[in-house]
C-alpha cells in the first residue's frame, strides 16, 4: 500500500543540469504539478537582500521574520507565446525574472545553507505534495523533502555542458559574463550546495542517475516519462 496516494516524481543535480527544462515538459506532459523549489530559495534570496538583511547563520530570526512577513506566490502559467513556466510574486510584484540576475545567482547557496529557512520552504514544498501529483526539482527532493517519492531522478551534466547552457541563457541579459566567470560561479555554487551541513545536493541511495550531456530535451523528457510510466504501472 501507498503511503500517499499523489505520485511524486523528485528530480535534483546540480547548476544548470537541465533540471527545470526537463522536469516542465514531464510535469506538463503528465498533468502533474510542476514545483520549481529552487525558485523559492531565489525569491527568499531577494527578499533578504532587497530588505538589506546579513544572511547569515547568526541572523536567522530576523530572516525568518521577514519570511513569514511577506507574501509569496508560485503559479504555474503559460503565456501567449505559449511558453510554460513558474510566475513567482513576492509582494504582488512579479519577480520571475528577477530572482535569475547576479546577485541572487552569487547569495542564493548563502541563503539555501540556512536551516531555519529551509525548514520553512520544506514544509511548503511537502505540503504541495500533499494534495497533487507532483514533479519536484531541486537539491534535497529526493533525499529530503520527499524520501517516498515515486521515482528519484539525478540529472547531471558535464562541467562544461552545464557551464556553456547556462552562458547561454545569461548572455542575453549580461552580455559582458565571460564564459569562465560562470563556469566558476557554477563550481562554487556546487560546493556549497554539496557541502553545506543541512540537506546538501547527494545523490540519493535509490536514485536513477542521468548523465545529459550528449542528450538533447526531448531525450531527455522521453527517457524521463518511460521511467516515470514503469514506475506507476509497478506501484499500481
Ligand atoms: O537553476 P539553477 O541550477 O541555477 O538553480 P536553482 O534550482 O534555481 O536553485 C538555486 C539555489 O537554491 C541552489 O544553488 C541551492 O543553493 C538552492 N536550492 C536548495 O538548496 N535546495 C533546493 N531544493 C533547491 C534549490
Amino acid at each position: 500500500m501507498k503511503a500517499n496516494k499523489f505520485f511524486q516524481v523528485a528530480i535534483d543535480g546540480p547548476v544548470a543540469a537541465g533540471k527545470g527544462t526537463a522536469a516542465k515538459q514531464v510535469a506538463q506532459e503528465l498533468g502533474y504539478l510542476y514545483v520549481d523549489t529552487g525558485a523559492m530559495y531565489r525569491a527568499a534570496c531577494l527578499l533578504f537582500l532587497e530588505a538589506g538583511l546579513e544572511i547569515n547563520p547568526e541572523n536567522q530570526d530576523q530572516l525568518v521574520a521577514a519570511l513569514e512577513q511577506a507574501d509569496f506566490d508560485l503559479h504555474n502559467v503559460t503565456d501567449e507565446a505559449g511558453n510554460f513556466y513558474t510566475r513567482v510574486r513576492l509582494d504582488g510584484r512579479d519577480i520571475t525574472t528577477r530572482i535569475r540576475e547576479q546577485d541572487v545567482d552569487l547569495n542564493v547557496s548563502k541563503t539555501a545553507a540556512l536551516p531555519r529557512i529551509r525548514e520553512k520552504l520544506v514544509a511548503k514544498q511537502q505540503k504541495l505534495a500533499q494534495t497533487h501529483h507532483v514533479v519536484m526539482e531541486g537539491r534535497d527532493i529526493g533525499s529530503k523533502v520527499l524520501p517516498e517519492a515515486t521515482l528519484k531522478v539525478f540529472l547531471t551534466a558535464s562541467l562544461e555542458v552545464r557551464a556553456r547552457r547556462r552562458h547561454e541563457q545569461l548572455a542575453k541579459s549580461n552580455p559582458q559574463l565571460t564564459l569562465e566567470e560562470v563556469t566558476r560561479q557554477i563550481q562554487e555554487r556546487d560546493y556549497n550546495d554539496s557541502h553545506r551541513a543541512t540537506d546538501p545536493l547527494t545523490v540519493a541511495q535509490d536514485a536513477v542517475v542521468f548523465d545529459t550531456s550528449g542528450m538533447t530535451i526531448p531525450e531527455t523528457v522521453a527517457d524521463l516519462l518511460r521511467l516515470v510510466r514503469e514506475r506507476i504501472a509497478q506501484v499500481n
